[in-house]
């Protein structure tokens, strides 16, 4: 969408916070042994107890609060009873929900007890990609400046970008104009940031991933055997006095567990 008023700003502020928080208590609160389904009902009680609603549940009757991949998994993972949290695991945990009508969208990688130097490669070289990104932002860039700053970082950290996964537009849903924004840099695009666009930014780098498949279950989008990615991802408002990062948790640092 994109956003003219100062009160509109306030509530997707508002609701930014509340996924930024959920997220990071969320990141906080893994333990060896934890089914997803545990993790993901700490997230869901907190989107409860700030009267906002789960976006995937909302717009796509999706079978849980929040996504939560592991390992190979990509993105849109299902929380499930059975599923066990072991030390070692690459986790994304992608939360985005809805109050008083706005929506915010935020997703972060944790290498989990890992020393793993894969795991935290593509999560350091996946939040410089981000942040590359967000630089480039202003009133009247094309929107390809974001794709291009990320295949530059993905290029100098030797790491592929999984091209089938998008930045998008949010506001008064989860999936707004623009659509389809692009990880990487597509010299065909004629799109332009406009004031007050707000969107997503959500790289997914890999060790050699270029695309996710979805599996059987009708959601999780997985790497191809032997591959993994990591994913971390803000909603932003670009406006003529600067970016207004909306997924920033109301205290500490952003994408850092406790
Ligand atoms: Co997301
Ligand atoms: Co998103």
């Amino acid at each position: 969408m994109i956003v003219t008023r100062q009160d509109e700003i306030e509530k997707l502020k508002e609701i930014g916070t509340i996924v930024a928080d959920c997220l990071k208590l969320m990141l906080g609160s893994i333990e060896p042994g934890m089914t997803t389904l545990e993790l993901d009902a700490i997230g869901k009680k907190f989107l409860d107890d700030h009267e906002a609603q789960s976006a995937p549940q909302v717009c796509y009757d999706f079978p849980g609060a929040t996504c939560i991949s592991l390992n190979h998994e990509a993105a849109h993972g299902i929380p499930k009873s059975n599923r066990v949290i072991q030390p070692g695991d690459l986790i994304n945990i992608d939360v985005s929900a809805e109050k008083a009508g706005f929506f915010g969208d935020t997703g972060a990688t944790l290498a989990f007890q890992s020393q793993n130097p894969t795991f935290k490669h593509l999560c350091s070289a996946t939040k410089k990609a981000l942040q590359s990104a967000m630089k480039e932002l202003r009133p009247g860039a094309n929107i390809n400046v974001i794709g291009k700053a990320i295949e530059k970082t993905a290029n100098k950290e030797k790491l592929t970008i999984i091209r089938n996964l998008c930045s998008h537009g949010v506001g008064k849903t989860l999936h707004d104009e623009p659509q389809q924004i692009l990880s990487y840099y597509d010299p065909k695009e004629r799109r332009v940031i406009q004031d007050g666009l707000t969107f997503t930014i959500e790289p997914f780098l890999s060790n050699g991933s270029t695309g996710v498949v979805e599996l059987d279950d009708g959601w999780t989008l997985s790497n191809p055997k032997g591959l993994y990615s990591a994913q971390y991802e803000h909603t932003m408002i670009v406006t003529k006095s600067g970016v207004i990062t909306t997924t920033l948790p109301s205290k500490g640092a952003p994408f850092l567990p406790k």
